[in-house]
Order: C-alpha cells, then sequence, then structure tokens
C-alpha cells in the first residue's frame, strides 16, 4: 500500500510525512512544487529512505499526476498543497486562485479517473483527504460560538475564499461522482519548519535578530492555535476512520490574543536565550498598521472529531510553544537557509545526485 501527499515540501505537509514514516512502513510520494514555501531540507532525514519517493511537480499537471498515480497505485490522496499566507493572496491572489481552486481541480479530475477504474474492493478502500482551514467561515465576533462544521461559508480573504471555493469542490465531486473524499478544516498551526513569514516563526527569528516583532492593528485578534503534530495524528486519524464526504473541524482549544502568543514567544526566549543587555525581547513589539480585512476572531468546536474519532490534541499552548521555541534555537542553520532563500542552492546540492523520479 502506498500514499500520495501532494504539498509535503511545506509546514504541515513536512511534518506529516516525517511522522508518517516514523509510524509506517507504507511509502510516501510526496508530490510538490517546491515554490518559496516548499523547502526539502525539512525532508532532509528521509534521504536514502525508499519509503520516500519525492517527485517536484504541480498539483494541476494531468499528466504527471495521472502516471504517477498509475504507476504507484495509491490507497489514499492527501491534498496539502496550496498557497497559504494570507498577506500574500492580499498582494497578489492570482497564484492562489491558480493553485488551490483550478490546482484542486485537476488533482480531483485526475483523481477520479483513477479511483473509477480501480477494482471493487480498491476502489471502496480509496480516500481522497483535502486538508484545508477554519478561514473558510470568515470572522467571529467576541461572544459567538466556535465554529461548528455546519457554520455557513464566508471567507473574507483572498486565500480563505481559494480554499473555500476548493473545499466546494471537493464535496461536489463526492456528491455528482461518489469520490470518497474527507475534508479537515483546521485552526492555525505552530511548531517546527513554519516558514517565517506567519506569526509565531517571525517573532521568533525577528526577536533573535535584534528586529521590530509587528504586531497587526490593536494585536487583539483572536486565533485557535494548534501544534502541527496535532494536526498530522488529526488528519491521520480522520483518514482512518473518517465518515466519507464528512468535514471534520480539527482545533487546539487554544484561543488568544495575537500579543499574548508574542509576549509569550518574548517571555520563553527571555528565559531560553536571555539578551546580553538584559532587557527582555518584549521591548522590541511594535504596534504597525492593520491588514486590509483582517478577521478579527477564529476559533473550533472540536468536538465532532472527538465524538465520533476519538481525537483530542496532545500538546497544551504551553508544551506546544515552549518546544517550538527550543526547536528554532537549536536550528539556527535551518532559519539562516529560508532566510537567505540558500535552501534553493542546499536542495541543488543535496539532491544533486537523486534526480526526481519525474
Ligand atoms: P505551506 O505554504 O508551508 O506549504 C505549501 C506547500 O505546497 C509548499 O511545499 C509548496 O511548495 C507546495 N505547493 C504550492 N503550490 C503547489 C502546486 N501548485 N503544486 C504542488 N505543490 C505546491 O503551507 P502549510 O502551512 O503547510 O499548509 C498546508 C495546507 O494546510 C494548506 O492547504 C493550508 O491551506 C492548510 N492549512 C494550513 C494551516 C496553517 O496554520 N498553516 C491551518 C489550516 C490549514
Ligand atoms: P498568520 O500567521 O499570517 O496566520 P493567519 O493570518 O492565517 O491567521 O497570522 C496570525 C495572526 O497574526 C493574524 O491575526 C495576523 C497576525 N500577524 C501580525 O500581527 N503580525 C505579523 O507580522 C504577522 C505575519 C501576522
Amino acid at each position: 500500500m502506498t500514499i500520495l501527499v501532494t504539498g509535503g515540501a511545506g509546514f504541515i505537509g513536512s511534518n506529516f510525512v516525517l511522522d508518517w514514516l516514523a509510524q509506517s512502513n507504507e511509502p510516501v510520494i510526496n508530490l510538490d512544487k517546491l515554490t518559496y514555501a516548499g523547502n526539502l531540507e525539512n525532508l532532509a532525514s528521509l534521504q536514502g529512505n525508499p519509503n520516500h519517493v519525492f517527485v517536484q511537480g504541480d498539483l494541476g499537471d494531468r499528466e504527471l499526476v495521472d502516471r504517477l498515480l498509475a504507476e504507484h497505485r495509491p490507497r489514499a490522496v492527501l491534498n496539502f498543497a496550496a498557497e497559504s499566507h494570507v498577506d500574500r493572496s492580499i498582494h497578489g491572489p492570482e497564484d492562489f486562485i491558480q493553485t488551490n481552486i483550478l490546482g484542486t481541480f485537476r488533482l480531483l479530475e485526475s483523481v477520479r479517473a483513477y479511483w473509477s477504474a480501480l477494482p471493487a474492493d480498491d476502489k471502496a478502500a480509496f480516500r481522497f483527504l483535502h486538508v484545508s482551514t477554519d478561514e473558510v467561515y470568515g470572522t467571529l465576533a467576541k461572544e459567538d460560538p466556535p465554529f461548528a462544521e455546519d457554520n455557513r461559508y464566508e471567507p473574507n480573504s483572498p486565500y480563505s475564499a481559494s480554499k473555500a471555493a476548493s473545499d466546494h469542490l471537493v464535496r461536489a465531486w463526492h456528491h455528482t461522482y461518489g469520490l470518497p473524499v474527507l475534508t479537515t478544516n483546521c485552526s492555525n498551526n505552530y511548531g517546527p519548519y513554519h516558514f517565517p513569514e506567519k506569526l509565531i516563526p517571525l517573532m521568533i527569528v525577528n526577536a533573535l535578530a535584534g528586529k521590530h516583532l509587528p504586531v497587526y492593528g490593536d494585536g487583539q485578534q483572536i486565533r485557535d492555535w494548534l501544534y502541527v503534530k496535532d494536526h498530522c495524528s488529526a488528519i491521520r486519524r480522520v483518514l482512518e476512520g473518517g465518515r466519507l464526504g464528512e468535514t471534520y473541524n480539527v482545533g487546539g482549544w487554544n484561543e488568544k490574543p495575537n500579543i499574548e502568543i508574542v509576549q509569550r514567544v518574548c517571555a520563553l526566549l527571555d528565559e531560553l536565550r536571555p539578551k546580553a543587555d538584559g532587557t527582555s525581547y518584549a521591548t522590541q513589539i511594535t504596534y504597525v498598521t492593520d491588514r486590509p480585512g483582517h478577521d478579527r476572531r477564529y476559533a473550533i468546536d472540536a468536538r465532532k472529531i472527538e465524538r465520533e474519532l476519538g481525537w483530542k490534541p496532545a500538546e497544551t499552548f504551553e508544551t506546544g510553544i515552549r518546544k517550538t521555541v527550543e526547536w528554532y534555537l537549536a536550528n539556527p542553520d535551518w532559519v539562516a537557509h529560508v532566510q537567505s532563500g540558500s535552501y534553493r542552492d542546499w536542495v541543488a546540492k543535496q539532491y544533486a545526485s537523486e534526480a526526481p523520479s519525474a
């Protein structure tokens, strides 16, 4: 048996592939375009592992995906690949439409053709799992209950609108063609290998570099933070036991305003890597102009996945954020390569003898 993962060189995808191969002998075909966000250095520990087959390519490349499916005959396809950064989607939405909507559509078409031709038993066992976000539900007022699976879709950013569109396509491919799909809508993740354009890693690397810590607006926007390895375990659980055509909200029951997150990161750095001048990293916090259309609050009601599939996060915010800060302190080379863009050169050098199979 084999699974095919898209976007497995990104933040969540690479954590998923690493965890999967640490726990199972089932091979992973990892299809990733290696955009600025894809980093094979995340997967360096898998070099030489025959159960990891990396293929550089686009999820919307029908010819390539058709060939990979025919060649490797996976029992499941898990779609992590996406353009994922809200701020980038505001500056340039086109790539988001291209990858998140058209790319997902083309992937669904390849998978449908492959799945339709499978022998009956394999067809019944096959799964397409689509990894999505809580941002499709829009924004919550302070007193609103958290997002449940039957919340209206009200996406507000080009990113969340493109993810919402992809969720609708996945749903329609189930209802119209019977494709055995599962969708997860998860809250904000944090943890190792997180690209330092997102809040938590940006604050860690800027703090250590003596730079400003830019907090948008009043810093009172609320997100519901989940340690990335808990997201990965939820995806494994949904893949194993999720009901076909269903969506599962995944969250950490950790609602916090951004400013509290930044202060917690500063306090951990003060403890683990105190500044020579004895001042706190919190003195670097700077309030900056707010993001246009900034969603005020996200919160996830994760009771369905707990009730139906027995999934619960293993980490609290306290344990997860400490592990995360420790990881960034222990991996300055990863940070330096990402910041300089030299991970691209690193990949060229490191993988020179290992041509991708496509
Ligand atoms: P990421 O930006 O770190 O990684 C995305 C990966 O997809 C990269 O490796 C990139 O090279 C690859 N990719 C982009 N376009 C591609 C294309 N056209 N074809 C093939 N590969 C392509 O993103 P992430 O944070 O790891 O998010 C993964 C998924 O999880 C996304 O679908 C995202 O919407 C969803 N999600 C993310 C979060 C979060 O907090 N980061 C929360 C909930 C859901
Ligand atoms: P981000 O990590 O970009 O995730 P998302 O927008 O998908 O939730 O941002 C998390 C929160 O942090 C969001 O409310 C925007 C805010 N933020 C800042 O205040 N400063 C920053 O430099 C960044 C990147 C984000």
